[in-house]
């Protein structure tokens, strides 16, 4: 091949390859659990997914364990566009958007199942198409963590024994209400510290999930564990709304259904990982007690009552539950 020739297709052929470079993107995607929680695992495995369908186009770096502030602060990043992407708490939603509190709704749902048919009904899903209004974020779709426990570090034989106990809560509205009926002292603190509080008595009792409970080993501290499974614990996929506007149409289809498999594929997966973690707390010197709806009395009236006067969402949600059940 003539010289002249020879450099041109080199150059060519360097010019593909560097426009290929710069197309390439790295999405950023932060969470608060640790790397070994469910959820990080799924965002680890949808961005692998993600890289092979794109041929490369996409990659994923996830930040776990906070590494990138906490979800408020992650939040705020997503909606400057210095962060691309999160797997979120629900409940961190709800500070900002109070119709979402309606998920939490005590006894929704039965079990982890049973919330991803809820969170991929009608009701739930439309309240996806607020958030980029609402939060500068569009949601790709739920996941769910295991359902919600108390594991206290006093006998727990009846729901008076809750009364006055300093309770740890992630805080958001729902779950305040809920502790706040049974006469706790509510205390929020972020997953992090609630191993030490337990056991220098900051806290007398946590609400929690089966996960934390075993993978923390939170039950190292606690002497009773109330399977209640009384609220779900969604987690949310959210892209930066103005990454989002950037993206070609089929791109954001790609990244919306690989996010949305990953997340969903969370109901399942906590199917079998809650009964396999209950399974092995059964192993330990902890009083594992499985109470229902009834243990709560009265209160789960009295927060439905608040509720329902706050969001009309969750008579809507009680609707497609009880349906779901026919
Ligand atoms: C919690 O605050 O209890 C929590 C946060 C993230 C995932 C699961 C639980």
């Amino acid at each position: 091949m003539p010289l002249k020739k020879l450099l041109m297709t080199l150059a060519v052929t360097a010019g593909i390859a560097a426009s290929a470079t710069s197309a390439a993107k790295e999405l950023r995607l932060g969470l608060i659990v640790p790397g070994a929680h469910e959820w990080s695992k799924a965002a680890v495995a949808m961005g692998e997914d993600l890289k092979e369908k794109s041929q490369g186009k996409y990659t994923v770096t996830v930040f776990p364990a906070g590494q990138l502030g906490n979800e408020a602060q992650m939040l705020q990043q997503l909606q400057t566009g210095a962060l691309d992407m999160a797997f979120m708490t629900v409940a961190e939603i709800t500070n900002r958007v109070p119709d979402f509190g309606a998920i939490f709704a005590p006894y929704l749902v039965r079990d982890v199942r049973e919330s991803g048919l809820l969170l991929n009904g009608p009701t739930a899903q439309k309240m996806l198409e607020r958030l980029p209004r609402e939060i500068g974020a569009v949601g790709v779709g739920y996941g769910a963590a295991s359902m919600r426990l108390m594991l206290n570090a006093f006998p727990t034989n009846d729901v008076s024994d809750i009364k006055g106990r300093k309770m740890r809560i992630t805080p958001f509205p729902p779950l305040r209400d809920f502790y706040r009926l049974l006469g706790a002292a509510s205390t929020p603190m972020p997953v992090t510290d609630v191993y030490d509080s337990l056991a220098n008595g900051q806290v007398d009792g946590i609400d929690a999930d089966m996960e934390l409970v075993w993978r923390m080993k939170f039950y190292e501290r606690g002497q009773t564990l109330l399977y209640s499974s009384h609220v779900m614990f969604p987690v949310i996929g959210l892209v930066s709304a103005r990454v989002w506007q950037q993206l070609p149409p089929a791109d954001r289809e790609l990244l919306a259904e690989t996010a949305k498999h990953h997340l969903n594929g969370l109901f399942d997966s906590y199917m079998m990982v809650e009964k396999e973690m209950a399974q092995n707390i059964q192993g330990t010197k902890v009083d594992v007690k499985i109470v229902g709806p009834e243990f709560f009395g009265d209160v789960l009236d009295e927060w439905e009552k608040i509720w329902l006067e706050r969001t009309p969402v969750l008579a809507e949600l009680r609707k497609e539950a009880a349906a779901l059940r026919k």
